[in-house]
Formats: structure tokens, sequence, C-alpha cells
């Protein structure tokens, strides 16, 4: 019998321990919070769950009976779960019990139970540790699938039979590919095989809870690892079929082109080392996508892919939309990203116009850093001679940029004459003819043509107009 009373300390748990032991019932902390505490894993947005032999809704609301704040509990009876919070946190009371799926359904049916049905119908051995709150035990460790030693050894193992575990609640197949790439452990080779022959079954698993998932492992230090898992348990095509048909290497007449599937992996495991934006890093992951629809080859060129980077931004949209991402802002930022995946490469060029420099800092605006970290990213020679060239390149080309824009401000620059201006000065309603002109002096600025300046423009203005037979019923401006 090992006692962890260190591991309770927070003063809300003083409060279940009063409730727990004036309802006559016990009660537990189990789950992440139990975990991450043997862990030593600072939890950023620490909730925890408590376990009651009884009802959870009844031990949630005599808690908050005893708080001094008495929260709201929220009740969630078709769960037979109630939510409080307190301190900041969340916390999430539930009556032990016994569960039984059907084959397509992930929402068990539910009979109450002991704790060892509890930690039974539990996912991880490691999330199944339980601490006991009573008074009379305060702190006792409840581990009967040894969890302790599971943490020690950095392994994922299901308490039940996998097959059992995963077949019930198959997003438990991320799950345990999250857990192993965010705490860098192993997945048992048994659990390994339950899930690559369950694999099918993420079929049933909601689009938003499996995107969940798949964030956090694109948030882990080596987001290949979690990428690789599914791959090798055949959950990636049915994710993200987008990727894996970049896998392969295809030869015509001796001339191969390289594994964009592999290559990805190791531009997103590079941009992971540079930034913690989740959206940066979903852009690395889908910069090359556009590559497997595209792919050709003819003698001249060997293997190319013409216009990857204009259909893989169309693809982003497409594959937001199954998987019921927002198609929001961060969409848009994915898309434009792939979009302009190739241009920075293109001015590396010494003979490389200013205007095409302008042209790049116009388009990419705001993004334009966040451009050139993927950039960089996609850097993945083991040539070191030509992994020194091609990072110098880039270091000219934001030489350049940087020129460019001292001289020109041209990131996110509004024609200096405004529409409204133009239909005052030619009396015009809404028409198209605003549109040409304003695109005209946008055109002139980024060639290079005139100056990014209000009196250039304006003269530019007057100039289209007259081309468009537009009068002028402002003369003295
Ligand atoms: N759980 C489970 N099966 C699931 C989801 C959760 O068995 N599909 C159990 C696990 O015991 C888990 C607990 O419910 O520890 C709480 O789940 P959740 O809050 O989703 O995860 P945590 O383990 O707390 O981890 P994290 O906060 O990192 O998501």
């Amino acid at each position: 019998m090992k006692y962890y009373k260190e591991a309770i300390t927070h003063p809300v748990f003083n409060y279940v321990t009063q409730a727990a032991d004036q309802l006559g019932i016990n009660a537990y902390v189990i789950g992440g919070f139990v975990r991450d505490f043997f862990l030593q894993r600072e939890n950023t947005d620490l909730d925890i769950d408590i376990v009651a032999i009884g009802s959870g809704i009844e031990l949630a609301k005599k808690t908050a009976e005893l708080l001094p704040h008495h929260p709201k509990v929220q009740v969630f009876k078709s769960y037979g779960t109630a939510m409080l919070k307190a301190f900041d946190i969340e916390i999430e009371f539930v009556g032990a019990r016994k569960e039984s799926y059907a084959e397509d359904s992930r929402n068990p049916a539910v009979e109450p139970g002991s704790l060892q049905d509890d930690q039974n119908r539990r996912d991880f051995t490691i999330n199944a540790l339980a601490l006991q709150l009573n008074q009379a035990n305060f702190g006792l460790l409840l581990d009967p699938f040894n969890g302790l030693e599971d943490l020690q050894q950095k392994l994922i193992k299901t308490p039940l039979e996998p097959g059992i575990t995963y077949s019930d609640d198959p997003l438990r197949m991320m799950r345990a590919i999250r857990f192993a790439s965010q705490l860098n452990f192993k997945i048992e080779t048994k659990s390994l095989d339950a899930i690559s022959e369950n694999y099918q079954r993420l079929k049933i698993v909601s689009k938003e809870r499996l995107v969940s998932e798949f964030n956090k492992i694109m948030l882990t230090k080596k987001p290949s690892k979690g990428i690789k898992l599914m791959h090798s348990t055949n959950l990636l095509p049915l994710f993200l079929p987008e990727l894996t048909q970049l896998q392969g290497i295809d030869e015509v007449e001796g001339q191969t082109h390289k594994d964009n599937f592999w290559h990805t992996l190791e531009v997103v495991d590079n941009i992971s080392r540079e930034t913690n934006n989740l959206w940066l890093r979903w852009a690395a992951l889908l910069h090359d996508i556009g590559k497997a629809p595209t792919k050709k080859f003819n003698k001249k060129n060997g293997w190319i892919f013409h216009g990857h980077e204009f259909i893989g931004a169309k693809m982003v949209y497409k594959l937001f939309k199954r998987l019921k991402m927002p198609l929001n802002d961060k969409m848009k930022y994915v898309q434009k990203l792939v979009l302009l995946s190739s241009r920075p490469i293109a001015i590396v060029d010494e003979e490389v116009t200013d205007s095409a420099v302008r042209r790049l800092i116009f388009d990419a605006g705001d993004y334009l850093e966040d451009l050139m970290i993927l950039c960089e990213a996609d850097i993945t020679t083991k040539n070191p001679a030509r992994f020194k060239r091609y990072h110098n390149n880039f270091k000219k080309v934001r030489k350049k940029i940087k020129e460019v824009e001292e001289r020109d401000h041209i990131r996110n620059f509004q024609p200096p004459v405004s529409g409204s201006e133009i239909m005052q000065t030619f009396d015009l309603k809404p028409c198209k003819e605003i549109g040409i002109i304003k695109n005209t002096i946008k055109e002139a600025i980024l060639d290079g043509d005139i100056p990014n300046e209000y009196e250039a423009a304006k003269k530019l203005m007057f100039r289209k107009a007259e081309e468009l037979g537009l009068v002028n019923n402002n003369i003295d401006v």
C-alpha cells in the first residue's frame, strides 16, 4: 500500500474529500492528473477527473455546496457526469461504471460498477492510476495494472486485451499514438498490432475528435514520430490520404524524383524546431500535396510537378472541409503558404528584378516571414555543400526583401488612390472601371513603373481614365 499525499495538495481536493466522506462514498482522482503527477509534467490546461463509487453527480453537487464560492454544477445526465469550475480548474465527476459498446458507436451502454470496473474501461494503464481522496485513505494509490511501472518503462499499454480497448473506442488508437509522441513513449507491440487490425474502425470516430488528437501530435517536438506510427498502422491513409499519396519514387529512363512523403515528414520536423505555430506546421505538412496529382515525366525536363502549388492550395480547402476543420483565416493562411511555397526560391537568382521581389512582398503580406521559415525548413538535402548553399541563397533572398521593403514600403500597401476618390473624380457609381484603374495603379507600382506615391498614382489614374473614356467632372482637382 503506497500513499502519495503530496500529489493532491491542491486545496480543491479537500472539498472533494469532505463531500465524499459526508456522503459516505469512496472517491478517487484518476487519469491525466495522476499520470502527469508521476511524470512530473507541467500541465498547462490542468483538469481533474474524479470517480465516485456511487453518483458522480451527487458528489459534484455536494462539493459545490462546500466550496466557498458555490460554483455552478453542469450536469450531463445522459452521461451520468457533472462538471464544476473551482480555482480556475475544471473538475469532472463520474460514477464508477462498466461499459459495453455496440459495433457502430463510440457511445457505450453504461451500468454502475466498482473502481476496478472503471479502471478496466480506461484507455491505458498509465491513465488508470487512481489516488483515493477519502480522509481514511487519503493519497492511497490504486494501480491494478502496474501503470506506474509502465510510466517508468515509458510504455503505452491497454488495461484489457488491446483489441477490446481499441475496438470499444477507436479514438484510442489515435490517443495511443498521440501519447507516444507527446511523452516519447513506446506503444507495446501487442497494442500496435491491435491498432493495425482495427484501423478501419477509425471511420466511426468524429472528424473533430480525430483532428483534435492529430493537432496534439502536430504540436509535439517531433511530429514525424506520431505520423510515422499512423502510417505504419494504416491510420494515415484514412485520415490524410493526400499525404500518403505522396509516397513512392518513380523511375523513367533512369530518372527518379524524391519521395515526397518522407521528405514532407522531414520538413515538418524541421519547422517544428523553429516554431510552435500549429498552422505553420500544417502548411509544412501540406506544402507538397499538389505533387501527387500533377506529377509528370517529360524527356526534356525529367520529372515535373507543374502548378502543384496552385493545385495544392485548392486541395487544402477540400481537405479542411472534409476534416470539418474551420474554413476560416487559418485555412486561408495555410492555403496561401502552400500557394507561395516555391516563390522565394524563384528570386534567388542574381538577375531577378526588384519587381519580382516587390510582388512576393505584396502577395505574402504579413505571412512573408512564415513563408521564409517554411522555405528554409524545406531544405532536406543530405549533401552538406548543397545544404549550405541553399541556406545561403535564402539569406540572400532575405537581404533582397529587406532592401526592397525599406525602399518601397510594399507590404500590405493600399494603392495610394482609393476607389472612392476615383468615383468622386469621375462622378461614378460602383462599376468595373474603378477596379480597372485601381489594378492598373497597383500593377504599375509592383512593376516599378511608378513610385508608391500619391501624386504619381493620381497622374496614372487620369491617364487610364482617359483611355477608358471617362470624363473628369471635377475640373479643379
Ligand atoms: N479516457 C479513456 N478513453 C478515451 C478518453 C479518455 O479511457 N477515449 C479516460 C482516460 O483514463 C483519461 C481520462 O479518461 O486519462 C481523461 O481523459 P482526457 O481528459 O481526454 O485525457 P487526459 O488523460 O486527461 O490527458 P490530456 O489532458 O493530455 O488529454
